[in-house]
């Protein structure tokens, strides 16, 4: 088999990378480890960018997104005791963001590749990439029982955060790794109950962070800080939602509880790979990079990255220029390293340490007065929030 661009993972970044790609009249094949189903089923963020939702409308995936999803003009924090609203759409002059879970993003992205005749081949195993140093990269993979070899001209590691194609990159040599763990982990519900807030909410308090966030009329999405090594079935549902009470009752929002049908815990990690290109390698998304998910940013980052390679792969089929291909790590990477400053400061601005003193809880409490009392401050939050423009 032949192709263009060989891309490896059917996630935000692959899907919406060979949609774009489709549009210009380049070929490719997506490959995944993954069933469709568990593709389409896993839960994950939730919240797009202007610019994530302007690039799906734009390109003819965006009809069930405009419908279905919320869009909103503003966020809570809450604090002290009380419940402090951002109002981005009136700082940014305009941008907003909507909620819009990242696998009904996959469900359209999918529809549509299939509905174009795109090749995308689900449910593969023992995928090795080849020569990415050469100017013709393979990558080889089972599918339906079936050994292939796909030639292509590029190949794309899409591949998430447990990537395999990140370290075809040699470390050392060509490759550093930038890391930042932290102490705690997010425990996740999905519960059947209407949203407590029309807007979520990040609330700081002494028992640490809370984010009331929802999904649809019928289904809200909530975290708790916990530990690392918290373990699902300690916690009951009456539990759960006296931890949330606890947490939220002294800011004043009232929370509407109900039958809790998920829980997990979510790992906190913030990870930058450079460079994100080696030889016909290029790497988008969790794959090059991870980010912790205070200030929901991953799938809009897969989605910036994309839109970037896109037009670097569009400008090389057109005239073979390779300028754009060999910016793409330094054009990508300055939106990355604004993420990951993003998400450290929402997180380090809201979260409770376990070495934190009294005078650190008191410092953060200044923040975030700072933050609901500057407009120049607010204005830095909802700007980064709503996301950069995509260039
Ligand atoms: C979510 O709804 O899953 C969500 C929302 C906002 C975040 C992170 C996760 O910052």
């Amino acid at each position: 088999m032949r192709t263009q661009v060989g891309i490896v993972g059917a996630g935000p970044a692959g899907l919406m990378l060979s949609h774009l790609l489709h549009l210009r009249g380049v070929e490719s094949v997506v490959i995944d480890l993954q069933t469709r189903e568990s593709i389409e089923q896993t839960i994950k963020a939730g919240i797009l960018e202007q610019g994530t939702v302007d690039l799906m409308r734009r390109t003819g995936v965006g009809d069930r997104l405009m419908r279905d999803g919320f869009v909103h003009h503003g966020i809570n924090l809450a604090f002290s005791g009380g419940l402090h609203r951002i109002n981005m759409y009136e700082l940014t002059g305009g941008r907003s963001v909507t909620v819009y879970a990242q696998h009904e993003v996959l469900i359209d992205l999918i529809a549509r590749r299939l509905a174009d005749g795109g090749d995308v081949r689900f449910g593969v195993s023992d995928t090795q990439v080849e020569d990415v140093e050469s100017e013709q990269p393979r990558i080889r993979f089972t599918h339906e029982g079936r050994q292939e070899t796909l030639e292509c001209d590029f190949v794309i590691g899409a591949d998430g955060s447990r990537t395999s194609t990140r370290f075809l990159i040699p470390e050392g040599a060509v490759r550093t790794d930038f890391f930042r763990q932290y102490p705690f982990a997010w425990f996740g519900i999905l519960a059947e109950a209407p949203p407590s807030s029309d807007e979520l909410i990040y609330a700081h308090s002494e028992r640490g962070f809370v984010l009331v966030s929802t999904r649809s009329p019928s289904v809200q999405r909530l975290y708790f800080q916990c530990d690392p090594d918290t373990v699902v079935d300690d916690w009951s549902d009456d539990r759960i939602w006296e931890e949330f009470q606890a947490r939220l009752a002294p800011s004043g929002a009232q929370l509407t509880t109900g039958r809790i049908f998920k829980k997990d815990v979510l790992q906190f990690r913030s990870f930058v790979c450079e460079p994100m290109q080696y030889g016909r390698l290029f790497l988008a998304g969790d794959a090059a990079h991870t980010v912790p998910p205070t200030g929901a940013k991953g799938l809009n980052l897969a989605m910036a990255d994309v839109h970037v390679l896109d037009r670097a792969l569009g400008a090389y089929y057109d005239t073979k220029d390779t300028g754009l291909l060999e910016s793409y790590t330094r054009t990508a990477l300055q939106r990355v390293w604004r993420a990951q400053w993003f998400s450290f400061w929402m997180t380090s601005m809201l979260h409770r340490f376990s070495d934190a003193s009294d005078f650190d809880l008191r410092r953060q409490i200044a923040e975030l007065e700072l933050v609901t009392t500057s407009p120049t401050a607010a204005k830095t939050l909802a700007d980064n929030y709503t996301g950069l423009p995509l260039t």
